[in-house]
């Protein structure tokens, strides 16, 4: 999604800007441009495609401006084009860079049609240029322009703004979509997100809703949306910056996929001691909320409403309570009903995600408390949920989420223990759960040694156009994941059903161009399940199992088999998804599709 980078300094900033361009790549775009003063004009570059080009063809002139804005665009008003490439300009003399969506542009663009303003883009974006202009024509000063432009606005965005006429500001806001200013030592930076800034600056500012920030490279005012000043805390970024780099992995998908043993013991650490669940790391109300639970609400999209699905099972069996997992996009626009005592538990990997984001905001003064579980501090829908728990997985560059979807379940399984001590789970089970989450770095090093064998297994999958993932129970949204990664990263259409539902369409399908991959651990569901799997062999379809179970399931012909090693069995969701992953990956990698950066799709959805 749209990536937007800044920057005021006594230094050229124009290798500054095309750095923190590269770092927001994750996000997913399709063109990319420059805005720089230079003396006393605005000097613009854009590019359909990569980073890359646009870096290229800044190389080819002089920039040597101390102030710019830059952009990755991902289309929504208009297709990928130069013309349509952020930044937008109103005459030669203001640039414009935007994240969001201007909801009511059309009207005012109407208006500033008659007004004589021509357009030169399909963009909601370009009306946000001409209103600053056409503010400054009656006499205000870009900053005024800027806020009476905002009270026009609606819909949601982070803006970046730069004026010839003032050469020492860089004007923001912000509403709705993420923005953070990086602040520097005789200069100051925004951007979409900390990782663009980390070669700049370690201390960043979190703008509220309705905020604007005029820096210039030695300060940095903040008006609230009553423009107001009002002072905004300073943090220091806490992961290394090594996390934000490939190192000697091909791709940032694979570097993840490895990354989570650490990340397993990431997510536990400071939050159990001596076999039980530290409360306390859930926030000082956290307690009193959870007496009162009587219900949970789950709300997420893409990955993280698998991992909401996974946790539906958890909560159900293990705390005795109800709990209800839908889409976000859904959720927000139906008269939902919600009982008395429901938590409504938000699970996002970035916590910008604007479904997500939108369901919180519609129902939470209609529920007993707000819990987020998401990877990113500071971001707004942790600033917004009453109780937070942090994943703590680190940077995750790859569009394809792995490392943040396992450490959402192991976050929930700590949700879950903390709802079930209020429902009758008893002291010996919740030791039993936390030793078991306790050897997961070492059961996923041990899955991470079979990347050989199912690299092997990948290469049945790479000329077909289909595939149908199985799974029963906490499994079946397990394999719901392992087909959202498959067709995210190399285009196979893939579908998960749960596997009792076979006989009810999908079986239809199978052939052997077909080929179906089971999750099928050691658990209560095994024989059925290895029922469900004669039915597809019958019809000569291709089984690709991946087993917890050496003595029940044994490779015969038209079977491949991988064996898991033994594990507690509430370990199952989380480690029979590493396998997918990887399976995935090499599949994607054969294909030669791009890993990290998939087609059409977003590592940030920041509009709807
Ligand atoms: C996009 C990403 C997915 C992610 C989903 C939800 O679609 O490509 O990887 O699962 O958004 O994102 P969130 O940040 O809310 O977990």
């Amino acid at each position: 999604m749209c990536g937007i980078v800044g920057a005021i300094a006594e230094r050229p900033v124009a290798g500054i800007l095309l750095e923190g361009l590269r770092r927001l790549e994750y996000r997913g775009y399709d063109s990319a441009g420059v805005a720089l003063l230079e003396q006393d004009h605005i000097h613009r570059l854009r590019r359909i495609g990569k980073v890359k080009a646009l870096a290229d063809a800044c190389e080819q002139t002089s920039m040597p401006g101390r102030l710019g804005i830059a952009h990755t665009r991902w289309a929504t008003h208009g297709k990928p084009s130069e013309a349509n490439a952020h930044p937008h300009m109103s005459g030669e003399r203001l640039a414009v860079v935007h994240n969001g969506i201007i909801e009511n542009f059309e009207p005012l663009k109407q208006e500033l049609q008659q007004q004589g303003y021509s357009f030169s883009s399909e963009t909601d974006t370009e009306v946000v240029a001409h209103l600053i202009d056409s503010a400054m024509q009656s006499g205000a000063t870009v900053q005024q322009a800027l806020q009476q432009t905002l009270t026009r606005l609606e819909g949601a965005f982070a803006l970046g703004v730069i004026h010839a006429d003032q050469p020492d500001q860089l004007l923001t806001a912000r509403k709705g979509s993420p923005l953070v200013i990086g602040v520097g030592i005789g200069e100051n930076f925004i951007a979409s997100d900390q990782l663009a800034l980390l070669p700049v600056t370690d201390r960043f500012m979190f703008l509220e809703d309705g905020d604007i920030a005029i820096l210039k490279a030695d300060s940095i005012q903040v008006l609230n949306d009553a423009g107001q000043p009002v002072e905004r805390a300073i943090s220091t970024y806490e992961h290394g910056q090594g996390s934000a780099e490939k190192g000697s992995f091909r791709h940032f998908m694979l570097k993840e996929i490895y990354e989570q043993p650490a990340v397993m013991q990431a997510v536990l650490e400071g939050r159990v001691a001596s076999g039980h669940l530290l409360e306390q790391a859930f926030g000082s109300e956290a307690a009193a909320v959870f007496d009162q639970v009587k219900q949970v609400q789950i709300v997420a999209c893409g990955t993280s409403f698998h991992a909401g699905m996974v946790a539906k099972y958890w909560i159900e069996e293990l705390v005795g309570i109800p709990c209800m997992v839908e889409v976000a996009s859904e959720f927000r626009y139906r008269p939902v009903v919600l009982p008395q005592g429901t938590l409504l538990l938000t699970l996002s990997q970035s916590g910008e995600t604007a479904d997500t984001l939108a369901a919180l905001r519609e129902v939470k003064e209609r529920v007993l408390a707000t819990l987020a579980i998401c990877n990113v501090p500071g971001s707004s829908l942790v600033r917004e949920s009453d109780l937070s728990l942090m994943t703590n997985a680190g940077p995750e560059i790859g569009v394809a989420s792995t490392k943040a979807f396992t450490s959402q379940l192991v976050a929930l399984m700590l949700t879950t223990i903390a709802l079930g001590r209020r429902h009758g789970l008893e002291k010996q089970k919740e030791s039993e759960l936390i030793a078991a989450l306790q050897q997961l770095p070492a059961l996923l090093e041990q899955l991470l040694a079979l990347d050989g064998p199912i690299e092997a297994m990948s290469a049945h999958f790479a000329e077909k156009h289909h595939a149908l993932f199985l799974g029963r129970n906490s499994l079946y949204p397990v394999a719901m994941e392992g087909a959202l990664k498959l067709k995210e990263i190399s285009y196979i259409h893939a579908e998960a059903y749960p596997a009792g539902e076979l006989k009810h369409g999908p079986l239809a399908l199978v052939d052997k161009e077909m080929p179906v991959i089971a999750v099928a651990p050691r658990n209560g569901m095994l024989d059925k399940l290895k029922a469900n799997l004669q039915e597809v062999k019958a019809r000569g379809g291709e089984l690709f199992v991946f087993a917890g179970c050496e003595e029940s399931i044994q490779p015969q012909e038209g079977m491949h088999v991988i064996h898991l090693p033994a594990m507690p069995s509430v370990l199952d969701p989380i480690a029979f998804t590493l396998p997918l992953q990887l399976l995935s990956y090499h599949v994607a990698v054969l294909k030669g599709t791009d890993v990290d950066q998939p087609r059409n799709l977003a590592k940030s959805v920041t509009v709807e």
